[in-house]
């Protein structure tokens, strides 16, 4: 999604911007820009495309200045162009870059167009500028023209706005999308994400709901939305938040597949007391929002989505709790029935989802027992905004496609259903064998990751095919879900998953001897069910790869193209180890096709519009 990075400060900014919307290209983007402001004027430079278009322009056509504010677009409204690209202007004297969707910006066109303004982009952004310069006109001082302007705006918003007649000032203003004010030693910056702080242990301010601030190279005031003035506290930036590098590894993607063994080390780490879940498994608010509940509604999307669908088969058959997944951009619109006793429970790697905010923002105002979310980002939204917050300790995940972040989340979900088993009385030998499964889960994982070089093979042989299908059971199910959404989402290959039964109900018409059908096989009560749904693909001489548990029976491997065993653990935590095979496979598949695993196309990392 888009990315802002601003800043002012007692010496030349322009390469720091740069280098700033270098880091936020993982997020998605399609055309990038810069305004840079010195005494005399305000220089705007932007293309479309890539950065390097950009900065091949600045070589060409340089610009300079101690204040500047940069954007990475991701297109919503208008094609990815030069035009479409910000900072937007107005008057060639407000320059203006914006992160989120305005959702009136037809009304607030309509009526600039009645004043006289002429647009010269398609976006919503372009009102903003013109909104800031009517209010100058009126008289209004620039910070009383940005809040004016800025109270017209429905929607969501995170923007930076500078004005050449206030050199060295930016305005910057967030509502529904995120935006952080950051003091460094040469002045500040403001950035809709930390990893584009080039400086480590700056002091760091997450704007609020509402909040303006008004930026200098040596002061920041900020102010609530109706003006008046706030104190924020700001934290300092530790050294692994802002860090993202490759290390020895191909891409982004690959790296965090294989921190996956470190990440629920972490996420695991001091929770598991005795065999006990310990009140450190919550990182605000306490186990006391787990009192009396006896309903659990789970809303996210995407990858969290399917966390949320794994661990909706743990709370029912381990702590025997109602529980009900839903997708949080149906989940919003729909008047949904909260049952007495309800926990509203949401998942997001960013904190930052759009639609799984609204959804809490929905659940808040509306009787459930409390919010809890599952986060993976100290200080999001998600985290500020939910009564209880539980943090996942994968560390910066820049791979728009989401690996460490899933593990976590389902290492954070199988300790909540063991505290929620604790509180419902699930017997003591369940809790405790779950317990030890998990904390044998990074060396399970460890081992997963060892299938790599023969699932090279298999994704050898997918990269040949169009269209794949996924099949599972029970809480592998989700499982088979997230291996087809991986695969689609970077390497462009469609797959689709069913649930294993599902297949002679519809999908088996798909099935000949050109359809791949990878089949997750563990170990456990449905693999006789399971054999007879293989037995269905190869009968319509389907090809078979077998994601199998090391102790599967022949029988059930007989006639596959390829089967690779591992050690799939225990039965509790073998969903999340039968992610790691399929997380290899869909790398390795895009890799095969040449495709940029961390950038698929028309993608963001952080989804923060609707
Ligand atoms: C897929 C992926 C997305 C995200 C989804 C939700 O690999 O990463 O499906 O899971 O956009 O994002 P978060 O978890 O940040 O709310």
């Amino acid at each position: 999604m888009c990315g802002i990075v601003g800043a002012t400060a007692q010496n030349e900014v322009v390469n720091l911007i740069v280098d700033g919307l270098r880091t936020l290209e993982y997020r998605g983007y399609d055309s990038a820009g810069i305004a840079a402001q010195n005494a005399e004027e305000v220089m705007i430079r932007k293309e479309p495309g890539k950065i390097s278009a950009l900065q091949n322009s600045l070589v060409k056509n340089p610009v300079s200045g101690n204040c500047a504010i940069g954007h990475t677009r991701w297109a919503t409204h208008g094609k990815p162009n030069r035009e479409n690209a910000h900072p937007h202007v107005s008057g060639n004297a407000i320059a203006v870059v914006h992160n989120g969707i305005i959702e009136n910006s037809a009304e607030l066109k309509q009526l600039l167009v009645n004043c006289g303004y002429r647009f010269a982009s398609e976006t919503d952004s372009e009102t903003i500028p013109h909104l800031v310069d009517l209010y100058l006109s009126a008289g209004n001082s620039f910070f009383e023209a940005c809040r004016k302007a800025i109270s017209h705006l429905e929607g969501s918003y995170a923007v930076a706005i500078t004005f050449a007649n206030e050199p060295g000032k930016i305005i910057a203003a967030r509502k529904g999308s995120p935006l952080i004010v950051a003091q460094g030693e040469q002045g500040f910056m403001v950035v809709s994400d930390v990893i584009a702080l080039q400086e480590k242990n700056q002091i760091v301010y997450y704007l609020e709901e509402g909040d303006i601030a008004e930026v200098s190279a040596d002061n920041c005031e900020f102010y609530d939305s109706k003006g008046k003035r706030v104190s924020r506290t700001g934290t300092r930036l530790g050294q692994s938040e802002c860090v993202a590098t490759k290390k020895d590894f191909d891409s982004f993607m690959q790296k965090e597949i294989f921190e996956q063994p470190e990440a629920v080390r972490a996420t695991l780490a001091r929770r598991l007391v005795n065999g006990k879940v310990s009140e450190r498994l919550f990182d605000k608010g306490s186990s006391a929002i787990l009192d009396g509940v006896e309903n659990i509604h789970i809303v996210a999307c995407g990858t969290s989505l399917n966390a949320g669908h794994v661990a909706k088969y743990w709370l029912e058959s381990v702590a025997g709790i109602p529980c009900q997944v839903e997708i949080a951009s149906e989940y919003r619109y729909r008047n949904p029935v909260v049952p007495p006793k309800t926990l509203f429970l949401s998942i997001s790697q960013s904190g930052e989802t759009a639609d799984t905010l609204a959804a809490l923002r929905f659940a808040n105002d509306s009787p459930y027992l409390g919010s809890l979310g599952i986060c993976n980002t100290n200080n999001s939204s998600l985290f500020r905004e939910s009564e209880a917050a539980i943090l996942t300790k994968a560390g910066v995940e820049v791979g728009v496609a989401s690996t460490k972040a899933l593990t976590t989340q389902l290492t954070a979900l199988a300790l909540l259903v063991l505290k929620i088993g604790e509180l419902r009385n699930t017997p003591d030998a369940v809790l405790h064998n779950i317990a030890d499964a998990l904390l044998n889960l990074p060396s399970a994982l460890d081992e997963a990751l060892k299938t790599e070089e023969k699932i090279k093979e298999v994704a050898r042989s997918i990269s040949r095919h169009k269209s794949v299908l996924f099949l599972g059971r029970g809480h592998h199910y989700p499982v088979a879900v997230e291996g087809a959404l991986k695969l689609k989402e970077i390497s462009y290959v469609h797959a689709e998953a069913y649930a294993a039964g599902e297949l002679k109900h519809g999908p088996l018409a798909l099935v000949d001897g050109s359809m791949p059908v990878v089949v997750l096989c563990p170990e456990n009560n449905l693999l006789e069910k399971l054999s007879s749904n293989i037995e269905e693909v190869k009968a319509r001489h389907g090809q078979v790869y077998l994601l199998a548990d090391h102790d599967i029976s022949s029988q059930t491997c007989r006639g596959a193209k390829n089967t690779i065993e591992f050690e799939g653990g225990d039965s509790f935590i073998s969903p999340i180890i039968f992610n790691v095979p399929l997380q290899l496979l869909a790398y390795h598949t895009a890799e095969f096709l040449g495709k940029n695993v961390d950038q698929p196309r028309n993608l963001a990392k952080s989804v923060t519009v609707e």
